[in-house]
């Protein structure tokens, strides 16, 4: 079975990360936005601050998560660390788009139905932090938009559920990928945000309409002065959008 991508609403299609250093203010910012956020994106400096724990609890309140860990490794490690995750409940999990890891991930969760059937695996084709150049320094001929759409490709082959990548690549995805396959894209700024370190960026609306399924937005709801209605109306744009 494969896992259930569907937004229940559309708060469910603005993930938050959780980019912070302790587990206590995570917490702090997750009771502030209340029912403003219903979905949050846990990565690695939080779970090695302890944060594996507030995933359990989350959950347990409904929330969903995107436990971001961007896991590469043998065959074997990989089929270990995506049954855990699947375990904790967690809604998405990402994996370096390697057509072997990807497979060994896929097939993991084939063979573990019935506590697997909620755990979505994206494929995080090329990082954006990454320009030609530093493709190339990692051994690329292929230009980094090149080898974004060629990962795309080998994800689908490998039967993953969805991609991660920058707004800008989402119709070159979209493409690729077909209807079924989820779309999570960061560098999310609401008109008139700061950019802070995002390069490529675009707004709620202009990432659904080019077919996003879910956006990653930070720091324009985590840093406001009312995060609560930051995220509200971020809310109010992708429903509008939709
Ligand atoms: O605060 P901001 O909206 O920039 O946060 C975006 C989130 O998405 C961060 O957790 C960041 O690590 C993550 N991300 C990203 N670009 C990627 C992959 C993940 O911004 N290519």
């Amino acid at each position: 079975m494969r896992a259930d991508l569907t937004p229940r609403d559309a708060r469910d299609r603005m993930i938050v990360p959780l980019d912070f250093a302790s587990v206590d203010e995570a917490e702090k910012m997750v009771a502030t936005l209340g029912d403003a956020a219903s979905f949050y994106k846990i990565g690695m400096q939080l779970v090695f601050a302890g944060g594996l724990p507030l995933i359990s609890q989350l959950v347990a309140e409904g929330k969903r998560i995107f436990l971001d860990m961007k896991l590469l490794d043998i065959d074997n490690t990989i089929a270990g660390g995506v049954d855990s995750i699947a375990r904790l409940g967690v809604t998405f999990t990402t994996i370096h788009a390697y057509p072997k890891a990807m497979r060994a991930a896929v097939e993991t969760l084939r063979r573990a139905e019935q506590h697997s059937a909620g755990l979505g695996l994206l494929a995080v084709t090329v990082l954006t932090s990454m320009e030609d150049d530093d493709v190339h320094a990692a051994g690329y001929a292929q230009p980094a938009a090149e080898l974004v759409t060629t990962r795309a490709a080998d994800a689908r082959r490998a039967g993953m559920d969805g991609i991660v990548c920058s707004p800008l690549e989402i119709a070159a995805v979209r493409n690729i990928v077909g209807p079924d396959m989820a779309i999570v894209t960061p560098g999310i700024r609401p008109a008139g945000a700061a950019a802070d370190d995002q390069k490529r960026i675009m707004t709620p609306t202009d990432a659904i309409k080019a077919g996003a399924n879910y956006l990653v937005i930070g720091r324009p709801i985590t840093a406001a002065d009312d995060p609560a209605a930051a995220a509200r109306a971020v809310m109010n744009e992708i429903e509008t959008a939709a």
